[in-house]
């Protein structure tokens, strides 16, 4: 495949505010997590299809942890950045906060991880161009996505020696030390 030209994770950067209203509230009043979602899958896209110049899929979101609740009238502003690339893959870093504007309060809710392929017009995936690293910020984002990678593959590697050994597992002191009552004997 033919190689693109190299770009800086500033040139695809992009922040997406949105207000949020009343009818993104679940019934405790707080936003809907899938609302965040979302949006966080918008940032993701507009940064990949940007980097790569091509229509991309989401494939993978990783660590999506909601650590503080949004309120009904709350700014929540989305940063994505591209933090790594393969070769048609990238993985976009979204950081969300949220402000309340009557008090100027910010809240960090969330980081994740999106990774993103872009596809050719043959819908099969396609080259996307090399990131350059113009500071240590971004070499460690890269860095760290290349270990969250690795982990991610050890961690599949290790569930999938578990299910192969199933049988020899001591499920019922393992079920033991958990809130459930194992009825299926
Ligand atoms: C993701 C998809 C493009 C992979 O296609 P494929 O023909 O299997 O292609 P490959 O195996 O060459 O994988 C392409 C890239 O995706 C990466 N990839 C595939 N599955 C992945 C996963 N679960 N997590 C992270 N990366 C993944 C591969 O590592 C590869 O990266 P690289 O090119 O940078 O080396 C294909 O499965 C697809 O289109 N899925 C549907 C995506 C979609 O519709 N998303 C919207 C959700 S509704």
């Amino acid at each position: 495949m033919e190689e693109k030209e190299a770009k800086p994770s500033r040139f695809s950067r992009i922040v997406i505010t949105e207000l949020m209203i009343p009818s993104y509230a679940n019934f405790g009043g707080k936003i809907h997590g899938g609302i965040l979602l979302s949006l966080m899958d918008k940032v993701a896209y507009a940064t990949a299809s940007k980097h790569s110049g091509a229509y991309c899929v989401t494939v993978s979101v990783d660590t999506v942890d909601f650590l503080q609740p949004v309120e009904v009238g709350e700014l929540v502003s989305l940063m994505g950045s591209i933090n790594y690339v393969g070769n048609s893959s990238m993985v976009i870093g979204i950081k969300v906060i949220s402000e309340n504007v009557k008090t100027g309060t910010i809240k960090h809710t969330n980081t994740c991880y999106f990774t993103m392929v872009a596809k050719g017009d043959d819908d099969k995936p396609t080259l996307v161009p090399k990131l350059i690293l113009e500071d240590k910020t971004d070499v460690r984002r890269f860095v760290e996505a290349i270990y969250r990678r690795q982990f991610k593959r050890e961690y599949e590697e290790n569930l999938s020696k578990i299910k192969e050994d199933w049988d020899k597992q001591e499920i019922e002191i393992l079920l033991s030390n958990h809130r459930c009552i194992n009825q299926s004997h």
